[in-house]
């Protein structure tokens, strides 16, 4: 059984940074003590495994799994349990019996934060993990662009419409800033997030730039101290962690 509080960090739209936000909270919220857990429900497109470069599967023990650990934070994802990265193939029925799984059969202990990755889309598994997991507060993660905006709005009157409740909206790829330049470039535009919070009766509660990965990097996606980004999520983490207690 899962405890602590849900957080679900939602879109709608594909690649604008779920994945990223939910890996680098989730970091951030462990660095600040807390005990973490990170579930990749993107069961047709999982990405935190090689975000995290997690190569090890999870382990089991009398029936029950044991999550993987990275960065003290407890993970489970659709990457840890199919081989080779081959594609998922499921339909319906069997996209319940996992996120079940993933809530009811994994060994997660005392946490303080569940935090979700959240596939694109609003079909099956938004559904059912909208409905099996109770209670949850969304983080809407979408890019200035309206057209981002209007369809993250669809997936946060979803989870409105299933009783969980908003806890912000994060900008993410908001501008590009070249080192060493004072010019900011919109390269998605402006606007599109104050929109959706205005329409959602919600609030903006992180602005993150587009930084270019440091290919050599490990773990390019999760940000590292001296990284801008870093600091950002820091700030994020506070925030979430301020506004649930
Ligand atoms: N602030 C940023 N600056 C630069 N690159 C970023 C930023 N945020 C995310 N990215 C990159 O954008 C891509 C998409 O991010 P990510 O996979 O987190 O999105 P997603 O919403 O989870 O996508 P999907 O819908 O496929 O699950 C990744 O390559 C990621 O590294
Ligand atoms: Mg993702």
């Amino acid at each position: 059984m899962l405890s602590g509080k849900v957080i679900s960090v939602n879109s709608g739209k594909g690649g604008v940074g779920k994945s990223t936000v939910s890996a680098n909270l989730a970091v951030s919220l462990s660095e600040m003590g807390k005990a973490v857990a990170l579930i990749d429900f993107d069961i047709y497109g999982s990405s935190i495994p090689s975000m995290m470069n997690i190569s090890n599967g999870p382990k089991s023990i009398n029936n029950k799994i044991i999550p993987v650990e990275s960065h003290g934070i407890k993970i489970m994802s659709m990457g840890f349990i199919v081989k080779n990265n081959d594609p998922v193939v499921w339909r319906g029925p069997m996209l319940g019996k996992v996120i079940n799984q993933f809530i009811n059969e994994v060994i997660w202990g005392d946490l303080d934060y569940v935090i979700i990755d959240m596939p694109p889309g609003t079909g099956d598994v938004a559904m059912d993990v909208n409905r099996m997991v109770p209670n949850s507060h969304q983080i809407l993660v979408t890019t200035p662009h309206p057209t981002s905006s209007h369809v993250a709005e669809r997936a946060g009157k979803m989870a409105f419409q299933n009783k969980h409740q908003f806890l912000g909206i994060v900008e993410n790829m908001s501008f590009f800033q070249p080192p060493d330049y004072d010019t900011k470039y919109y390269i998605f535009g402006k606007g599109g997030s104050e929109q959706l919070a205005s329409k959602l009766g919600t609030e903006l509660i992180a602005r993150l730039p587009i930084i270019a990965p440091n290919e050599t990097d490990f773990e390019p996606s999760i940000y590292k101290k001296g990284n801008l980004l870093y600091d950002k999520y820091k700030d994020l983490a506070t925030k979430v962690d301020d506004s649930i207690a």
